[in-house]
């Protein structure tokens, strides 16, 4: 639509809508210019592998050594390595829905099961601890959270973590923690489980990269922090798939994690005063429910009100926004929380308030 002239405003983009930061592109530039465009060790240089330890231990309190990182071409890779490593033909991994989707996918790809635990905006698109429980079988391997979460924007509490830790050392399973929007976070902190005590420490990958807090994500670098004889794995792994994420952007990545303070806080203060307006506004559409999220950049608003009839579903009432209302937004069925959409608000302020009257205009002829 946009193609043909069509005015589309767009909800749906899942990265910050900022220029990355000068300081990280200069270090890169200066990088290309110097020629340091040759292989690295594949596992990353070791300046950058230092360059994370000093951020897991200033920002989350985790202690690791070089050894025991992977840098890697973004967290969807780490991830998947992390997967093809941890887990043999059949082993279930648990996970939370609504999930990125990435997250099913590469679980099959790996050759694992995902076992879905349901959760619901009435309590925070917070896991029950008793139905995590109930999941567990046998066959569980391991347990995938994201917090906070895309796309609930759902930051789980500090207990509700410690509760998952417990039972991942109960029933002897891995946990793999999806970090990479932990610095968006709104008046709560994001608890890292490596960081709640040894044993789940040992237990734990802890996975995160560039691309949500440095506006990064075209530079394509993430990494894993693990026990030794995971990041091992992986990086063997990662020696024969991919080899080393791209030597002058590690260079850039060195330069995101010294950053001052003050340049991801800017971004993070900006994406808070968009989370107030965006929810504020939908809030004023009768029969939407809209949690209001701690962390990541998404609304993610319950349409249920206006589905029925004409609109059986949430892609349906999607494919009317942008036929009616030139407005892009995803389904929640697409994450496995139907009857839901995701706006991102990674976009002007402008754009917000347009884009969600225009919702609004459309949604007051359909009528809750
Ligand atoms: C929950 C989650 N994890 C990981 C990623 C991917 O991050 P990266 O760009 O570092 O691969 C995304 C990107 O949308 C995401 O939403």
């Amino acid at each position: 639509m946009k193609a043909q002239g069509i005015d589309v405003l767009s909800f749906a983009a899942g990265e910050p809508d900022f220029n990355t930061p000068e300081p990280i592109c200069r270090a890169a530039t200066e990088a290309l210019q110097a020629g340091f465009t040759k292989y690295t060790a594949s596992s990353g240089t070791p300046e950058l592998k230092e360059a994370i330890c000093a951020k897991l231990l200033r920002e989350n309190g985790l202690r690791y050594e070089p050894a025991q990182i992977v840098a890697s071409c973004g967290a969807k890779h780490s991830l998947y390595n992390a997967l093809m490593v941890l887990l043999d033909p059949g082993d279930e991994v648990l996970l939370f829905a609504p999930y990125w989707m990435t997250y099913a996918e590469q679980i099959a790809l790996a050759g694992g099961v995902p076992v879905v635990v349901r959760t619901s905006g009435d309590e925070g698109f917070v896991p029950d601890l008793e139905a995590v429980a109930a999941a567990i079988t046998p066959r569980t391997r391991a347990i995938l959270l994201n917090s906070p979460s895309n796309p609930t924007g759902a930051v789980f509490p500090r207990r509700v973590v410690e509760g998952l830790a417990e039972l991942a050392l109960r029933h002897d399973l891995w946990i793999v923690s999806d970090e990479i929007y932990e610095r968006l976070v709104y008046g709560v902190r994001a608890v890292s489980p490596a960081s709640l005590s040894q044993e789940v420490y040992d237990r734990t990958v802890t996975i995160n990269g560039c691309s949500k807090s440095y506006a990064m994500t075209g530079w394509r670098i993430g990494f894993a922090a693990a026990p030794k004889a995971v990041a091992a794995a992986m990086s063997n792994f990662q020696d024969q798939v991919t080899s080393n994420p791209t030597s002058f952007a590690q260079k850039g990545a060195v330069a995101a994690f010294s950053l001052p303070e003050e340049a991801v806080e800017t971004m993070r203060a900006e994406f808070e005063a968009r989370r107030d307006l965006i929810v504020g506004l939908l809030r004023q559409i009768p029969g939407l429910k809209v949690p209001k999220p701690d962390g990541a950049f998404y609304a993610f608003p319950d349409v249920t009100a206006y589905l029925g009839g004409r609109i059986p579903n949430d892609a349906a009432l999607c494919e009317l926004l942008l036929e009616e209302a030139r407005v892009a937004t995803v389904p929640g069925s697409v994450f496995e929380g139907p009857g839901h959409l995701r706006l991102s608000y990674a976009t002007g302020r402008k754009d917000i308030e347009e884009g969600v009257a225009r919702i609004a205009e459309a949604l007051a002829k359909i009528a809750p």
